[in-house]
């Protein structure tokens, strides 16, 4: 059975429904294709994943695939860091505009200047960065293992964080490091889930756990807060995505104010029904891990497309950082 999809406008609408299912299995099977998700896809996305994940386990799960193609539904550099991990593999993002504005926010060129002022500095970049940062890095490090890549490098070796300002902040607090530097790049969505808004939620709610990624703007806030006495400090807890989900099936708490992507809801929900999951901030969603529709998923399986191509020299000198990325921490993508 065939799913209707106008190819002349591949983006449109396509009903997730039984028949779209059985053809994106049907035309992954076909390809030997894995298709991994990551946790700020939309449901249906997430649910037809063969794997769905934090960064870092996406990361790995691809370097470790035995499939001979890769389906990426997440943004542009997770698709290139597969690239990067897997370079003999077909790699396939259903929709190449899905970029990220915090790998945005900073470039080759800006890093080597920035390093160039820092001779004999560590440089420990975000995966969230282009492959051409990821070739100017030494250590790359996701959300759910920055503090251990920090940790394991000599304490008195100076250390240059990019791109994003809140996880820098959240590093240099945990490893208590004077001499990390911290590149003052921010993704939108999560900048904008901010202290006063976070204060208000957990007011209104003060048995609620609070459930953080450190990428947001409020993630320094929660912190104040417990500090002042205004939420037990044990119901603060900075997450990767994959942390949150560890915590959700942890929790005793019978609701969770969850500050991070939108996204994030589906699969908290699914691992602990009986908690009432809500966001900070309802209008925190990334445009870009949006643009992966199940239509676009389909134009990808059907015609083998948005490929991503990584130049050899770039993918060759990114290669060690990544590498060194996915070795350390802790399996799973838990915090
Ligand atoms: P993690 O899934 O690694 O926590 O990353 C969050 C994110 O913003 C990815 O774009
Ligand atoms: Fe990038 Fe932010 Fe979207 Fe994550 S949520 S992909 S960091 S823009």
């Amino acid at each position: 059975m065939t799913a209707h999809v106008d190819e002349l406008a591949p983006y449109g609408g396509v009903r997730a429904d039984a028949a779209w299912a059985d053809e994106v299995r049907g035309l992954a099977r076909d390809r030997d294709a894995v298709l991994l998700a990551h946790n700020y896809q939309v449901p249906e996305i997430q649910e037809i994943a063969d794997h769905t994940g934090d960064s870092l386990a996406l990361s790995r799960i691809a370097a470790s695939s035995d499939a001979s193609t890769i389906v990426f539904c997440g943004v542009h550099f997770m698709a290139e860091t597969a690239k990067i991990l897997a370079p003999d593999k077909t790699v396939l993002i259903p929709d190449a505009r899905a970029g990220c504005s915090l790998a945005d926010s900073i470039t080759a060129e800006q890093l080597r200047a920035w390093k160039a002022e820092h001779p004999g500095a560590v440089v420990v970049s975000y995966v969230n960065t282009t492959a051409e940062v990821k070739a100017e890095t030494d250590i790359c490090c996701t959300s759910s293992n920055a503090v251990d890549v920090v940790a394991s490098i000599p304490e008195d070796t100076e250390v240059l964080f990019c791109p994003d300002q809140f996880l820098g902040a959240h590093v240099k607090r945990e490893t208590g490091r004077e001499n990390l530097r911290v590149w003052a790049g921010e993704c939108h969505v999560h900048a904008g889930i901010n202290g006063p808004e976070l204060a208000a939620r957990a007011a209104a709610d003060p048995d609620a756990d609070l459930f953080i990624h450190p990428e947001c703007g409020c993630a320094t806030s929660a912190l104040y807060l417990a500090g002042e006495g205004a939420v037990p400090e044990d119901k603060v807890k900075i997450l990767s995505t994959g942390g949150m989900l560890s915590a959700a099936r942890d929790t005793t708490a019978n609701s969770v104010l969850v500050a991070t992507e939108v996204g994030m809801l589906h699969q908290l929900r699914k691992a602990a029904p009986e908690v009432d999951f809500r966001a900070v901030n309802d209008r925190a969603s990334c445009r870009y891990m949006k643009m992966i529709t199940p239509a676009a998923l389909l134009r990808s399986l059907r015609h083998g497309v948005d490929e991503v191509r990584v130049d050899p020299d770039t993918a060759a000198r990114a290669r060690a950082s990544v590498r060194r990325m996915v070795e350390i921490g802790n399996p799973g993508g838990g915090e």
